[in-house]
């Protein structure tokens, strides 16, 4: 039976699991006119999942963006600013953004700054979108070769996050949004941990709605009390801080990995640092650099790149007066934010990413 979880906080409302979709058409009342966000591969297998489950909802317009990371930048918001521009959209109106990461920070970051900011809902078709990027209020594009340089915190109006959608999506991105669920379950929550271990993505089959509930909720419980990323939402970037300049590295070369590719490298370097500074309890490490290496191949970094990473990350935003700021795993289920790391420790975890091969 289809039992979606209706969470209403407020601004924000959030339907989670099985049969959500259905009962989305509640959102989209109140407004003038209704466009929608899409790229070429939500078009094709997301939009008509989309129609059939909200027949009744007229939208005025779709707006079509190019799919991908190296899409992720100001000329393609430039694309959707024309056109809600050219098809009159106006103050009343709202944007559906219907897609992975990608459209949900491109949309989120358009409808925010379009006539200073009309409502959007996220409609996240990737399993990554749905248990994290669409979650949170985070929005925005690269630039300069840089991840997520320009944008803002703003929420969506509401989020709907129904599995429906990820029977069409590639295997390489059920693998990346599985570095997330990993994620929550060593930052916060030992039962999905529990749920994750000895397994691989590909054998979840049956417990991917239950797994998706979960890992949102997550994402919302924390997002809840500290949106803006003063506190205790920073144990998300568990994995980030040298995983996001992997994820830069790779695009600046042309590259691209995908997120959770970049994430899993990063929580191998991050568990190390944990286990070397944060008296990591139980000494779960072992069966941390398993899990990570039965669900993911290692990345061809070496030596040389070190010192390329090393700069990528001193241009990331969790940097403060000069000195790495890590949030590292205290135990299986918790972690601490705002650790102070040098530079020789970052060095070292990457040389043990390099050196200390596969323990899967
Ligand atoms: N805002 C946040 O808090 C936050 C958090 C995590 C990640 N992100 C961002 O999210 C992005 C990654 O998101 P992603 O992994 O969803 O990637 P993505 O948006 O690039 O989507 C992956 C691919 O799947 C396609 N696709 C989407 N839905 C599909 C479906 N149902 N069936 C078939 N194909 C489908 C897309 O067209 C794309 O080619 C990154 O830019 C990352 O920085 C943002
Ligand atoms: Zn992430």
């Amino acid at each position: 039976m289809k039992s979606p979880v209706n969470l209403d906080l407020g601004t924000i409302a959030y339907n989670i699991g099985e049969g959500a979709l259905e009962i989305a058409g509640k959102h989209f009342t109140k407004f003038s006119k209704c466009f929608l966000l899409e790229d070429e591969n939500t078009e094709r297998y997301c939009l008509p999942v989309f129609k059939k489950a909200l027949p009744n909802l007229k939208v005025h317009g779709i707006i079509r963006i190019q799919s991908g990371e190296v899409n992720k930048n100001i000329e393609q918001c430039i694309i959707v600013w024309e056109q809600l521009t050219k098809l009159k959209a106006d103050r009343d109106s709202i944007l559906i953004n219907l897609g992975g990461g990608v459209i949900s920070d491109i949309g989120g970051f358009v409808a925010a700054t379009y006539k200073r900011g009309i409502h959007f809902v996220n409609i996240p078709t990737t399993l990554l979108g749905q248990i994290d990027a669409a979650i949170g209020g985070k929005t925005g594009v690269d630039f300069m070769g840089f991840k997520n340089q320009v944008g803002l915190f703003i929420d969506p109006m509401a989020v709907v996050v129904d599995p429906i959608f990820l029977k069409t999506l590639d295997d390489i991105f059920w693998q990346s949004g599985f570095a997330e669920l990993m994620k929550y379950g060593l930052i916060m929550d030992r039962d999905l941990w529990a749920m994750l271990i000895h397994r691989n993505y590909k054998e979840l089959d049956d417990e991917w709605n239950k797994l998706i509930m979960k890992a949102a909720k997550d994402k919302i419980d924390i997002v809840r009390f500290d949106n803006s990323e003063k506190g205790i939402r920073k144990i998300l970037n568990f994995g980030h801080t040298i995983g996001h300049a992997i994820e830069t590295f790779y695009l600046k070369k042309n590259d691209a990995i995908t997120h959770g590719q970049a994430i899993a490298a990063g929580m191998i370097c991050e568990t190390w640092l944990s286990s070397q500074l944060s008296e990591l309890e139980g000494s779960p490490q072992c069966e941390i650099w398993k899990l990570i290496d039965k669900n993911f191949d290692r990345l061809d970094i070496t030596e040389e790149n070190i010192s390329e990473l090393l700069h990528i990350m001193k241009q990331d935003k969790k940097i403060r007066k000069g000195k790495f700021r890590f949030s590292l795993l205290r135990r299986l289920g918790k972690a601490i934010h705002d650790v102070e790391v040098d530079d020789s420790l970052v060095i070292e975890s990457l040389q043990f990413y390099i050196q200390k091969q596969n323990f899967s």
